[in-house]
């Protein structure tokens, strides 16, 4: 497998997101968010730690960018955070703000990095959680203000790509129904209007965006596993079609046009009490691309107890599969059939793999080096069942490894390493681990790239 076999117009890149890179969280007027907040709760992240520091890409942004353009690596997709261009959510916008992402875009094209962009990666101001956050309806409004400060002062500057959510399904799902991300809701009482308003704010961003600039393609991002039965019996069957509809189809559909699938969700029926006449069409998004984020597959059987879905996911590790750090079971093809499923909402919206990667315990040896085969063979096995999506036939037009360097991830703080780079959090210091050679080898046209499946 090489680069040339997926074409010259393919995007290769990295993914990071601001609050797990940026650090400098209270830094040059940034206003609160709620991981600033919901990490000085108590024991809700992992060691009790914070995304005060994470790895100073605020400050070391030229560094990293420096390290990309050695490594070779052409797409760069990031985030903004809303509380350091509106430290309210609201009102008064901190130009010195605007003037970090001003001047990170910059510096990226002039790298000849492109940058991605993402508004929103989960790091809602904490004076709008305040009144409620995303289970508010006004949270269309304040979506709309942000969206509107940030086309008006970054469209035009060679920005190509512009994706408006990450991931609705995790940030309401573990922020508003499992309360174990910020801002730490639970139940449907949250999840349902919450599920709604995110939605909503996929169309709603797409058209604010294209107001302010024609010749952009605009994507969202869903995150999505490949679900498959514990065993053939229909009550197994029955438990993968609820799973999957509420993992895989909740965001995408609405997004599509066809609404939220509550024919295998009914406990989210209560969604049409918050719902007026003119949401159905505008939770339609006229997306030019959807960005697929696949890391895993999940095995489902029913399970009576489980409230509302009556269905429950089997752990990797009590499976014996092989798997990564975060228990997600190694399961390339997960990616091709998530493709496939994505690619047959409508085969002309192409697909990005705005994520997939890998998090191992990396071990730095005495010579300074890290020597992450896993992590590389988990990239290699992936990246060939990109080619096998596009061999058969699907739209699918790049691939972004999650993650660049290790970084702050949410509620498991800094154990799970998922980067290219190590970063010794206590020196800043960065170390390209092996996986990270590879990748900048693989997208070197000019070298030869043996397969490290063969070399092992
Ligand atoms: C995804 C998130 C991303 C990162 C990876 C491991 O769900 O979008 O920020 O945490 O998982």
């Amino acid at each position: 497998m090489r680069k040339s076999d997926f074409g010259t117009d393919f995007h290769w890149g990295v993914s990071v997101a601001a609050p797990q890179i940026e650090g400098a969280h209270n830094l040059d007027g940034k206003g609160p968010s709620i991981w600033d907040t919901f990490s000085a709760r108590r024991g809700k992240i992992f060691k009790n730690q914070h995304p005060q520091i994470a790895c100073d890409f605020y400050n070391r942004y030229p560094e990293d960018i420096a390290l990309m353009q050695q490594m070779g690596i052409p797409n760069f997709r990031f985030s903004i955070a809303w509380s350091r261009i509106l430290p309210n959510g609201t009102g008064t916008v901190n130009q010195k703000g605007l003037d970090f992402y001003k001047q990170l875009i910059d510096s990226l094209l002039s790298a000849g990095i492109e940058p991605w962009l993402t508004l929103y990666h989960w790091d809602l101001p904490q004076a709008l959680e305040d009144k409620g956050g995303w289970t508010k309806r006004e949270v269309l409004h304040w979506f709309e203000e942000y969206v509107n400060v940030v086309a008006s002062q970054l469209t035009g500057r060679g920005i190509q790509n512009w994706m408006v959510l990450n991931e609705p399904m995790v940030f309401t799902g573990a922020g508003y129904f499992l309360g174990y991300h910020a801002p730490g809701k639970r139940g449907c009482s949250n999840f349902v209007p919450a599920m709604l308003h995110a939605a909503l704010c996929t169309g709603l961003g797409e058209k604010i965006l294209r107001s302010h600039q024609t010749d952009i393609r605009i994507g969202s991002t869903y995150s999505c596993s490949f679900i498959t039965p514990k065993s053939n019996s229909e009550a197994d069957l029955k438990a993968v079609k609820r799973a999957d509809a509420l993992l895989n189809r909740l965001y995408i559909e609405p997004a599509m046009g066809l609404g939220f699938p509550l024919e295998e969700l009914e406990m989210l029926r209560p969604v049409e009490k918050y719902m007026r006449a003119e949401d159905e069409s505008n939770l339609k998004a006229n997306l030019d691309f959807i960005g697929v984020q696949n890391y895993t597959r999940e095995v489902a059987e029913a399970c009576w107890y489980v409230p509302y879905l009556k269905a429950r996911l089997v752990n990797a590790k009590k499976r014996g599969v092989p798997h990564t750090e975060m228990q997600w079971e190694i399961y390339p093809s997960a990616l091709l059939e998530m493709l496939k499923k994505f690619a047959a909402y409508n085969p002309d919206i192409p697909l990005i793999v705005t994520e997939n990667g890998a998090a191992f315990p990396d071990k730095l040896d005495k010579d300074n080096t890290i020597i992450d085969h896993e992590r590389l063979q988990y990239l290699e096995t992936h990246i060939a069942e990109v080619l096998k999506a596009k061999q058969s036939g699907i739209k699918v037009d790049g691939y972004f490894v999650w993650t660049l360097m290790d970084n702050f991830e949410w509620a498991e703080g800094y154990r799970p390493r998922f980067g290219l780079v190590y970063v010794d959090f206590e020196t800043q210091k960065r170390i390209v681990k092996s996986s990270g050679h590879w990748y900048a080898s693989f997208l070197d046209e000019n070298v030869q790239v043996l397969s490290e499946l063969e070399n092992c």
